[in-house]
């Protein structure tokens, strides 16, 4: 698991960010950056870079290595913290929270500006990572930052995704992106699968979700990792998140997809709701209307 450096973030010093990111850019041509390169690459004189390494090295946002040469590398913490200034700067956060979800492929916290927004670590390429950099001959190995490249491409697609998607798809608004981190506007509500709706509220919220799917088809997009999980429920209505991962409509696989994502969410409501979602409501069917876009609605239907 990687540390929440919000709390370092007070304690760290300009110059700090300097050495950070020196060490990332020396990072875009190997892993692990030389210590003579790095006043170079941070503008920083030899005495300060051995300071700022030493302090850095101590909050676990560097690595070093002496085989061979010394070098330094960046860890998640370290990425986190320079994207996590990044946005205080720009004053698209003001003050950090708690966490909300912490998974495998991200970590999201609550932020506050001037309302409560979420901010999601990119994690992609992070057990890989780890795993590759236990076993690996570190000077040999080149396809080092595959994980900051991983995350990064994974948080610039998930933030232009949203971009298109807002405000036509009930998705979270995005708010700001750099490096592997995304903000974006806090959810009211809770995931599907932690709710337990009423009889007669079944069928309505299984339409309002077949709508957004439907809207975000016209759109251009297929989520593609549809679940109870990703999506959020609330008096409002539905919120599909979680959208690294999808595909353009004229993608080779986006009609697969799209059945797929339906089978899931229709799979979970008559596993979860059994006698409440009529029989002919199926998710071929379901994915042909939609992707012709002639869909519109299963609320009438009756069992
Ligand atoms: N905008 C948001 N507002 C409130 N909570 C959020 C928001 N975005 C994410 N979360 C919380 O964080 C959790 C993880 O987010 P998300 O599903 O986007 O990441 P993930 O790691 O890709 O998930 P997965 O486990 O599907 O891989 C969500 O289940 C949700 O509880
Ligand atoms: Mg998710």
């Amino acid at each position: 698991m990687v540390r929440n450096v919000a709390g370092l973030l007070a304690e760290l010093e300009e110059a700090d960010f300097y050495l950070l990111s020196g060490v990332e850019q020396g990072m875009r041509f190997s892993e692990w950056v030389q210590r003579e390169k790095l006043p170079k690459f941070s503008g920083l004189t030899e005495e300060e870079v051995d300071y700022r390494l030493e302090r850095c090295l101590k909050r676990g946002l560097i690595e070093k290595k002496t085989i061979q040469y010394e070098g330094y590398t960046l860890q998640f913490e370290g990425y986190d913290a320079l994207a996590l200034r990044a946005f205080v700067e720009r004053e698209t956060i003001t003050e950090f929270g708690s966490p909300l979800g912490v998974g495998k492929e991200s970590d999201v916290y609550e932020v506050r500006s001037y309302k409560p927004f979420a901010l999601k670590y990119h994690r992609e390429g992070y057990t890989n990572f780890r795993e590759v950099h236990k076993e690996r001959d570190y000077a040999s190995a080149n396809e080092h930052v595959s994980w900051m490249y991983t995350a990064r491409k994974a948080a610039e697609r998930e933030h232009a995704i949203l971009e298109s998607l807002y405000p036509d798809v009930s998705v979270p608004r995005p708010i700001d992106q750099n490096r592997h981190a995304i903000v974006m506007e806090k959810m009211d509500g809770v995931e599907l699968s932690r709710t337990r709706l009423e009889d007669e509220q079944v069928l309505g919220v299984l339409d309002l979700v077949l709508k957004e799917v439907a809207r975000a088809h016209e759109v251009g997009y297929v989520h593609a990792d549809m679940s109870e999980y990703n999506l959020f429920v609330d008096e409002a209505g539905v919120t599909i998140f979680d959208w690294p991962q999808a595909v353009p409509t004229d993608h080779e696989n986006a009609d697969e997809f799209l059945r797929r994502d339906l089978e899931n969410v229709l799979g979970y409501f008559r596993r979860k709701y059994p006698r409440r979602v009529p029989g002919e409501v199926d998710a071929d069917v379901l994915a042909d209307e939609i992707a012709a876009n002639s869909f519109d609605s299963v609320a009438t239907l009756t069992e």
